[in-house]
C-alpha cells in the first residue's frame, strides 16, 4: 500500500466508501469531482494498493492555515494505525506548502477521530453549538501548530474556503 495522489478514476470508489462511512453526509461523485476540480488549492491523498483505495484524505490550502477537508479508513481496515498515518502525512504536506497552522472540525460524538486528533497534537479551539443537523450533533474545532507539533494556543485566523458545505470535520 502507498500513498499517492487521488485521480479522477478514484472517484466512484470513493463515492462508495464515502456511503459506507458517513451515511447522509457522504460525498456523492458530483462532489468529488468539484473538489479534484479545486486543485492544487485542494489536495486529495489515497493509501491504496493500484485501484483498491484503503484509506483517503484531503487539505484545503489557505496560505498560513490549512484545513483537513476530510480523512476516513474502509471499514474493517481500522484500528490498526492507518488513520494516524494519513494523518501524518497531511501535517507534513500541509507544512510543506506553508502552512503554520492545521485545523479541522469533527462531530462530538465522533470520540476515535477525536482520540486520534489528540494524538497527534490537535487541541480544542472552540465548539460550534448543533452545528451538525439534523443530528443536532456539536463540531468541535481543533488546531495544531505545525512549527511545535502542538495544540496553537490563543486565536487563529479561520480559512473561509473550508466551509461547512465542503467537508466533513
Ligand atoms: C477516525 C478514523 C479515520 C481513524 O482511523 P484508524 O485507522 O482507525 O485510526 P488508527 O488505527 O490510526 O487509530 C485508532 C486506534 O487504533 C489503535 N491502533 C493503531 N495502530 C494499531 C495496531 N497496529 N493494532 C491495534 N491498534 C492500533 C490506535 O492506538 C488507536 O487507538 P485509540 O482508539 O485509543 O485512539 C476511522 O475510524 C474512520 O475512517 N472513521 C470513519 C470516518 C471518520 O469518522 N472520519 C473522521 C472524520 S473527522
Amino acid at each position: 500500500m502507498t500513498l499517492r495522489e487521488v485521480r479522477w478514476q478514484d472517484i466512484p470508489a470513493l463515492a462508495e466508501l464515502e456511503r459506507s462511512l458517513f451515511g447522509a453526509e457522504a460525498w456523492s461523485e458530483p462532489t468529488w469531482w468539484a473538489e479534484l476540480a479545486q486543485r492544487p488549492r485542494r489536495s486529495y491523498t489515497a493509501l491504496a494498493t493500484g485501484d483498491v483505495i484503503t484509506a483517503y484524505g484531503g487539505l484545503d490550502h489557505g496560505g498560513e492555515v490549512a484545513d483537513i477537508m476530510t480523512v476516513a479508513v474502509a471499514p474493517g481496515q481500522q484500528g490498526r494505525g492507518t488513520g494516524t498515518r494519513v494523518v501524518r502525512h497531511l501535517m507534513a504536506e500541509a507544512r510543506e506548502r506553508g502552512a503554520r497552522h492545521l485545523m479541522l472540525e469533527v462531530r462530538a460524538d465522533n470520540l476515535p477521530a477525536q482520540r486520534l486528533y489528540e494524538r497527534m497534537g490537535f487541541g480544542l479551539v472552540r465548539t460550534r453549538r448543533r452545528y451538525y443537523q439534523p443530528d443536532d450533533v456539536d463540531a468541535l474545532v481543533m488546531r495544531v501548530d505545525l512549527e511545535r507539533g502542538a495544540a496553537t494556543p490563543g486565536a487563529a485566523t479561520e480559512n473561509a474556503a473550508a466551509t461547512k458545505e465542503n467537508r466533513h470535520e
